[in-house]
Parts: C-alpha cells; structure tokens; sequence
C-alpha cells in the first residue's frame, strides 16, 4: 500500500509558508488574495497531483501510454571509482552551450578544460544541420585549443531535450523544447547528426559513445560526491529528473542486455500533465503562460515550475491586477507588458525580501520597470512571488516524494542543479519540508551537484568507455 499522508497534515505545512498579505487598503488587499487563490494548492489536490504522477509513472515504465516518458538511458551503473582516462563532454540544453575535456583518475576530476560558446537565436531557431555543423565547429575549435587534435578521443553528449533512446548512443529528439526550435532534427538521432557534422569538418577524431540527458549527468556527478546519489534533478531553465529503476521493472529496452540490475530511467516529468490531466491545478494565468509560450499545449508541467517561465507567470499576474487597478494606479510600464521581461532571476531576488523581511530587492527589481509604485505595490509584489513559488516548489516534491517512495530505499541522495535551485532562497527549505511530509517513511538528502551537465557527460563517457571494456572482454 502506497503511504498517503492526510490532506490536513499537507495543509497546515503549506499554510505555515504563506506570510499574510497586509496592505494599507483592505479592499485591495482582499481583492489580490481573491485572484491569487487559484494559484495556492490544497493538500487534496497535492495529493491528487502525487497519485497521477505515481499511475503515469507505473504506466511510462510499462511502455503503455502515458505523459511521461520514462525513457531507458541505457546507463546500468554509476561510476565504480576505476575509471581513468581523458573524456569529451558537450552540453547543450540550458543557457550555455558548453565542451570540455576532463581527465579522470579514480573517479577524481584532476584536470578540467571548459570553453563556452554562445548559439546565436538563428542558430536555434533555423536549419539543424548548420546547427549541427556549428556544434562540430565549436569542438574543432576546443581540440585544437586544448592541444589534443592528433588523438582519438570519446566522448559524451548532454543532449537535454526529451529524446527516445534506442542505446547508450543513439537518441532520437522527440520534441524541441526551451528555447530550441532548429527544423529537420526531430525524429532524427542527434548522435547521428553531430557525427555526421564532425565528419563534414574533418580533422578531428571524436567518438561519440554515449548520449545522456543533464538529469543523468547531475546523478553521475552527484555519485562521485556521495555514493547514496540515486536521483539527479533539474531545477533550471527546463525542469526533470531521472532515477536508478530496478532492470526487472523496465519493459523498454532495444539495445542487447548484459544481466543489468539496475538501470536510469529519464523522466521527463515536464510534459507530465499535457493532454488535460491536470486541468484541475490549471489557471487562466497558466493559460496565457502556455499561449505565449514557444510550444503552446505541451510541457503543461514545466509551465507551472521552470525558471524559463516562472517569471512570465508573475508578470501576468502583475498585469492582470495593474488592469484591475489593484497596483502600479492601473498604469503598466512597456517593458511590463513585454512577454518575458520580468525574469524568474527577479523571482528569486524577491523572495530575498520575503526572507529577510526588507523591501529593498522588490524596489531595485521594480525600479528597472519604469512604474509608478508604491509601498503597498511592493507588498504585492512579494506576495505574488511567494505564491508562485511555493505552488512551483510543492509541485516539484511531490513528484520526487513519490520517485523516492517508488525507489523505497533505506537513504536516497538526491543530486540537484540548476539555476532556480541555486539561486532561489527559499526552494531548498520547502523542498525538504514537504517532501518529508508528503513521504515520511524515507529518508533523504538534496545535495547540490553542480556542473553535472557538462562534467556529467565526461563522466557518462567513462562509464560507457568501461562498459563497452568488459563486455568485449567477456565476449572473447
Ligand atoms: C527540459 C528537457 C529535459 C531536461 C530539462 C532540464 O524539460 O525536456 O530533457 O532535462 O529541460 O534541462
């Protein structure tokens, strides 16, 4: 039986997080907490939220239909502390696009070469295979610069889009997501691409040999600090996990086996919910998130807690209380009313006056908006950060209070990035809260596990490099 804590117990601890809202004019005041009510969860509906997770879960992992994808990485173990070598890593999927080149010995990082290189918006959103042809450039460069262009080396890719994996290098995109929209890769396997587009550039020999998501390559990185790691979690731009499922459990599997235990499985917890499954959370705020947005009708769940769209939540929320002449005398500045103007960054700097009880963040963050504003203004606009954000942060544990429960280990780790985690002030406080509340039974940790995108991929690389080892050894 699957542990349910009291819908009561989960609504006094999300209760006890909303700091009241008291403003000079009552009138107002009870006006804003009337819109805003739609946005703050009940324990009921947590729960609700938590059952679908854990069904769709069960379903993904069963390969029947189901908004998550439950994708096999192919990725059985984690790194085992003999892996030594030099290893390619190429990140592209968050802000940055990144390579670089890590030696390892004995799972220790001793050396790290990193060179950012910036994907103009034409490249993003024009013809995949002069994206593809970029990325190769980009890695000629590196090598070159690094002094290892006369080697043959391996490499891993941290392709952190939702992709159907067939093997540890073989990833099909499903669907672009962020800020990606390049024509003609969906459907294809972008190993496939990327080498086809190192070989167009010749020069340099990169193998290829292992493809991983940035949640995969948080788990890898979180297992090199703390052998308990059994999560990896994104809480950035994009927002997913992944988790080590017992082999036994997973249907989908196209590569050949080799006795596995234990396998990654790759959530991709940020379609969870498209198709009207959790239309009873859904506000008209959300609505205009999701028109405005780059992929509208898909990636329901990301829209209510990555960084990519937090802020434009808030902003809407601004602009549809401006238009009730709740704040700013019914007056909105331009940059206010531009999509994506106000940042989740901003969130985060807001939240610094919640915590601390000061305004002076608030007032620098409004500032920059060019409004009329004034202390109760302010108040509002803590308030509407505090909301959207706790909502983000429950939604966030409930579904890794039940990966956890799923897990059902005697202590799990759960390795985090990204830049909503880092820079939040409060994420990590409600996330220990209501995780523990919603699955009581099981210990945990949230460790921060930072890089495992980049040096994720390195590491991928290793573990594919030792694998690929053995099982030639055992074939002969
Ligand atoms: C998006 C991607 C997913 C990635 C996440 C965090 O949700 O689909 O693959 O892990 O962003 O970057």
């Amino acid at each position: 039986m699957r542990f349910r804590p009291e819908p009561s117990a989960v609504d006094l601890a999300i209760e006890e997080e909303h700091a009241p809202l008291a403003l000079s004019n009552s009138q107002t005041e009870e006006k804003v907490k009337e819109l805003l009510k739609c946005l703050r969860l009940t324990g009921e509906n947590v729960l609700r939220v938590g059952d679908i997770f854990s069904q769709e879960m069960e379903n993904g992992i069963n390969d029947q239909p189901s908004t998550l994808l439950m994708e096999n990485t192919y990725i059985p173990e984690l790194l085992n502390g003999t892996e030594t070598g030099d290893f390619l890593a190429l990140d592209l999927g968050g802000t940055n696009f990144r390579i670089l080149l890590i030696s390892l010995q004995n799972e220790n990082v001793v050396r790290e070469e990193v060179m950012q290189y910036h994907i103009s918006d034409d490249l993003r959103l024009g013809e995949g295979e002069v994206l593809f042809d970029y990325l190769a450039d980009c890695l000629y460069d590196f090598v070159h610069k690094c002094g290892v262009a006369s080697r043959r080396l391996v490499m891993g890719f941290t392709f952190s889009f939702p992709m159907h994996q067939r093997s540890l290098n073989c990833g099909v995109l499903i669907k672009w997501t962020k800020s990606f929209a390049a024509t003609n890769v969906e459907g294809q396997d972008v190993v496939k691409m990327l080498g086809e587009a190192i070989k167009r550039k010749g020069g340099i020999d990169v193998d290829i040999i292992a493809i991983l998501n940035d949640t995969t390559g948080t788990l890898l990185q979180g297992c090199r600090l703390d052998h308990e790691c059994g999560i990896g979690l994104i809480l950035g731009t994009g927002s997913n996990a992944c988790y080590m499922e017992r082999a036994e459990r997973v249907s989908h599997w196209e590569a050949e086996r080799h006795g596995e235990k234990e396998v990654i499985i790759d959530i991709e917890w940020g379609a969870f919910g498209d198709g009207g499954l959790l239309d009873f959370i859904r506000t008209d705020f959300d609505k205009q998130v999701d028109t405005n947005s780059l992929f509208a009708n898909s990636f329901t769940f990301e829209k209510y807690i990555s960084g990519k769209y937090l802020g434009e939540l808030v902003r809407l929320i601004l602009v549809n209380l401006a238009n009730h002449r709740l704040i700013f005398n019914g007056i909105l500045s331009k940059k206010m009313q531009q999509i994506d103007s106000f940042t989740t960054n901003y969130v985060s700097h807001v939240e610094k006056d919640n915590v601390d009880n000061t305004i002076c963040e608030t007032d620098t963050v409004l500032k920059g908006f060019n409004l009329d504003y004034n202390e109760d203004d302010i108040q509002v606009v803590k308030y509407v950060c505090e909301v959207v954000s706790i909502r983000a942060a429950l939604l966030v544990s409930t579904c890794l209070a039940e990966v956890i429960k799923r897990m059902n280990r005697d202590s799990v780790t759960v390795a985090v990035d990204g830049s909503l985690y880092k820079h939040h002030p409060r994420f990590k406080h409600w996330m220990l809260k209501f995780v523990e509340i919603l699955a009581p039974r099981h210990k945990f940790q949230l460790m921060l596990a930072e890089d495992g995108s980049g040096k994720g991929a390195g590491l991928a690389a290793a573990v594919a490099q030792r694998l690929r080892d053995s099982y030639c050894h055992n074939s002969k």
